[in-house]
């Protein structure tokens, strides 16, 4: 659980890090119609949600900061409504909101566009992140043409709009202590829900009824949402990296991928596991699956503080090349290969990505052009895949099958943490588990 006094503090390093004489605006998530008028589940905003914990939609947060340097946080938040409320749900109000997200003034949405002018007014920089939400741009561009029009009233717009998001997305990268507590418990609740799954794969069952078992056990844990669309993929069905129909009965003699995790408290778990509808491998998909495998390994190897995330994908890609040479699928001298990326041709993304709010999270990737050194509190996953569809240019034996690996790491000081590495991974594991239902 991340406690309110982490948002506070937040606030307050975003705040440090900002111009003296600024102010930014961070609005929250709007709602969004799934049909007529029912909306899709409520998802907060990221940033937003980060510097205040607050789960409503259409709040704007502003934090201002003087030009001797002193900061001030205000909310607007939904007015509260007794008719509203009976039928929609509970509204926080501006009142409350003040006390329990400790915040320094706040005001019921009606008055957002009278206090805004106000607090945006005379100061020289504006943090904004233009482009998410377009009615919001609309607001924040009409703002700035009245405080631009009108300097006879003593109106001044800012001079400099800056993108808040860089600041933000720089903290986010970072995980405190609190948070890697939650993606510790997202980790091990999608672990067990993986471990579920496997259970319940047989031919005959479903692509969705493997689906079905993952979120069961998400939500009876705490955690209503998958993290992202859930991937079941069984057969050449599983060549396709982000396939989300899980439509098709499940054959022997299969593989089936599953890429998914569970949302917890706002934070994503991201896990892939390859194993066979039947509880036991084909030579051909033991060969595959080990080649995919070794690879991980390979690039768990250049995770550890200093290492890049370029250097674990060279180290992936070595092993998997060598290992497409020696099958036979591919043809010619290794550094050669190497040079032309040639196994890219059936490993067509990238090794992993940043994880945190966010499955795919926020955080640069390079500094000053050169890949970014691994650090302590960093969270991403490694997940290395090997995919021949129907058309790939691979000995017969070869075709349909498709194989990734996903795990959700955490740099330490000496390494890293595996945080889901309790789902069964080497074929011996994996095949124990699916005899012993
Ligand atoms: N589930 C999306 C990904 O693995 O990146
Ligand atoms: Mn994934
Ligand atoms: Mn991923």
């Amino acid at each position: 659980m991340i406690k309110n006094t982490e948002f506070v503090t937040r606030r307050a390093r975003l705040l440090a890090q900002m111009d003296n004489n600024s102010v930014a605006i961070i609005p929250a998530a709007v709602e969004l119609t799934r049909s007529r008028d029912t909306e899709f589940p409520f998802r907060q905003d990221s940033d937003f949600f980060y510097l205040s914990g607050f789960n409503e939609p259409d709040a704007v947060l502003v934090l201002n900061k003087d030009a001797a340097g002193n900061g001030t946080t205000t909310l607007f938040c939904r007015n509260k409504d007794k008719l509203a409320e009976v039928w929609h749900g509970r509204r926080l109000g501006h009142e409350q909101a003040k006390t329990q997200l400790q915040i320094d003034d706040t005001y019921p949405l009606s008055e957002l566009d009278h206090q805004l002018a106000i607090l945006v007014n005379g100061h020289k920089v504006l943090y904004y992140g233009q482009g998410t939400y377009a009615s919001f741009d609309d607001k924040v561009w009409q703002l700035l043409s009245t405080l631009r029009g009108a300097p006879k009233k003593g109106y001044r717009a800012p001079e400099i709009i800056k993108d808040v998001r860089l600041l933000i997305h720089e903290m986010r990268l970072f995980k405190s202590a609190d948070e890697i507590a939650v993606m510790r418990l997202a980790g091990k609740i999608s672990a067990e829900a993986h471990i579920r799954a496997m259970q319940f794969a047989k031919p005959g069952a479903t692509e969705y009824q493997l689906e079905a078992e993952l979120h069961h056990h998400y939500a009876m844990n705490g955690a209503r949402h998958p993290a992202y669309g859930t991937i079941v993929g069984s057969g050449i069905n599983a060549t396709i990296l982000h396939y989300t129909e899980n439509s098709d009965e499940l054959k022997a003699g299969d593989l089936v991928l599953i890429d998914s995790g569970c949302e917890l408290e706002g934070y994503a778990a991201d896990i892939t596991r390859t194993f066979p509808v039947n509880g036991k491998f084909s030579e051909p998909q033991k060969a595959i699956y080990n080649l995919v495998l070794e690879a991980q390994h390979a690039a768990f190897a250049e995770v550890k503080p200093g290492g890049t995330l370029q250097q674990a994908n060279q180290a992936a890609m070595r092993v998997l090349t060598q290992g497409l040479i020696n099958l036979g699928i591919l043809a010619g001298e290794l550094e050669e290969l190497l040079e032309a990326q040639a196994c890219k041709a059936f490993y067509m993304h990238g090794l992993g990505h940043w994880l945190g709010l966010d499955v795919h999270d926020v955080g640069e990737y390079k500094l000053d052009e050169a890949d970014r050194p691994f650090a302590p509190g960093m969270v991403l996953t490694i997940e290395p895949g090997l995919y021949f569809d129907e058309d790939a240019a691979v000995p017969e034996q070869y075709k349909g099958i498709g194989v990734r690996i996903e795990d959700d790491l955490l740099i330490t000081e000496s390494g890293f943490e595996n945080l889901t590495e309790s789902v069964p991974k080497t074929i011996a594991e994996i095949e124990a588990l699916m005899s012993n239902k």
